[in-house]
């Protein structure tokens, strides 16, 4: 009896063996490509967990750059700092934002001092600072778009004074990748980047973030600014008016629920696309994983190269550290 059918294709010849599915791989994710978010909080030799993110912190300056340190070790150069701010420095206007000789400003300034090749990414918008919570400035329970574009350029062009080799709005007000550019360019800062929030959805997943940064809104929700999770046509629109307005990267944010979102981007625009496997993506794989439910190193390493393989260039990610080590170690 012959047992052997007749198939001219066999799909598993290519993967028989490890060193042919590595010659086969379609996917790479590599710590270059990676972008890491982190937590910074006042004081000295503070290092504060944050529950609902194990192995993430809110590091005081010093332990901050000890912590850029260890990774530009393991090959992660790309840094994007975010500030918690003492509930007495928070008004309505944000005014502390943008002062000279605030804890954020100075960060960036110092880290650029100790690590001058290291791209540091600082985050535009008003929520660390607001009284309100919000990313945009509130008026009788409303989010004004127009009066928030001149503080969000305030802040930005403090953080390109310091140093940042690119800012990123994060707020998702009309208008304000055209107004940052051009506040930047005024000022002589035409080769600072800015990396756009561009389809910024109004998401449960940002749940462990605003514990980290205690920068939940104060009254209602995002939704009058950050996109609507049933949307993707509408990520074009984002996507077409951040291009003209002059962005050098279009950020997709959540990122493994937006996969599409990624796709689409990526197939109607040449702009390098970035997505953000944000706080929510990180804390379930944790807390299955120390539950003994997922494999953490697989599913961290599946779930990082699924974004890439959706066609995101660049990936913030709460693991870029622990990526980068693995796959230092496997080497
Ligand atoms: C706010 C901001 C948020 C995140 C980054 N910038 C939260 C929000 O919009 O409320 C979330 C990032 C994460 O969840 O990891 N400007």
């Amino acid at each position: 009896m012959n047992h052997i059918i007749n198939l001219t294709q066999r799909p598993r010849r290519n993967r028989k063996s490890q060193v042919i599915r590595n010659l086969v791989q379609e996917t790479h994710v590599l710590p270059s490509q990676l972008i890491y978010p982190m937590f910074l909080i006042e004081g000295n030799n503070q290092k504060i967990p944050i529950v609902s993110m194990p192995n993430i912190y809110r590091y005081s300056l010093d332990l901050l750059l000890e912590e850029i340190n260890e990774c530009v070790e393991v090959g992660i150069k790309t840094f994007a700092p975010f500030p918690a701010i003492s509930d007495h420095l928070k008004d309505e206007l944000a005014t502390e934002s943008y002062q000279e000789n605030s804890l954020y400003i100075n960060a960036i300034r110092e880290i650029k001092k100790q690590f001058p090749d290291v791209c540091l990414i600082t985050d535009v918008a008003m929520d660390p600072y607001s009284t309100q919570g919000h990313d945009g400035l509130v008026r009788d329970g409303k989010i004004i778009n127009d009066e928030t574009l001149e503080i969000l350029a305030k802040m930005a062009l403090a953080q390109a004074q310091a140093g940042a080799d690119m800012v990123a709005p994060s707020d998702m007000m009309d208008g304000r990748v055209g107004y940052l550019r051009k506040t930047l360019d005024n000022a002589g800062f035409t080769e600072t980047s800015i990396m756009a929030y561009t389809a910024k959805y109004a998401s449960a997943f940002y749940g462990p973030f605003r514990d980290a940064l205690s920068s939940a809104p104060r009254f209602g929700d995002k939704k009058t600014y950050q996109m609507n999770p049933t949307n993707v046509r509408e990520a074009m629109i984002e996507a077409q008016l951040d291009t003209e307005e002059g962005a050098d990267f279009l950020m997709v944010k959540p990122a493994l629920a937006y996969l599409d979102v990624i796709k689409t981007l990526k197939d109607n625009f040449d702009l390098p696309i970035a997505a953000y496997n944000v706080s929510g993506e990180y804390a379930m794989v944790k807390s299955a994983s120390q539950n003994g439910w997922l494999d953490h190193d697989r599913t961290m390493t599946e779930m990082l190269t699924s974004i890439k393989r959706a066609g995101a260039d660049v990936i913030l990610t709460y693991f870029a550290k622990e990526y980068a080590t693995l796959v230092k170690n496997i080497k």
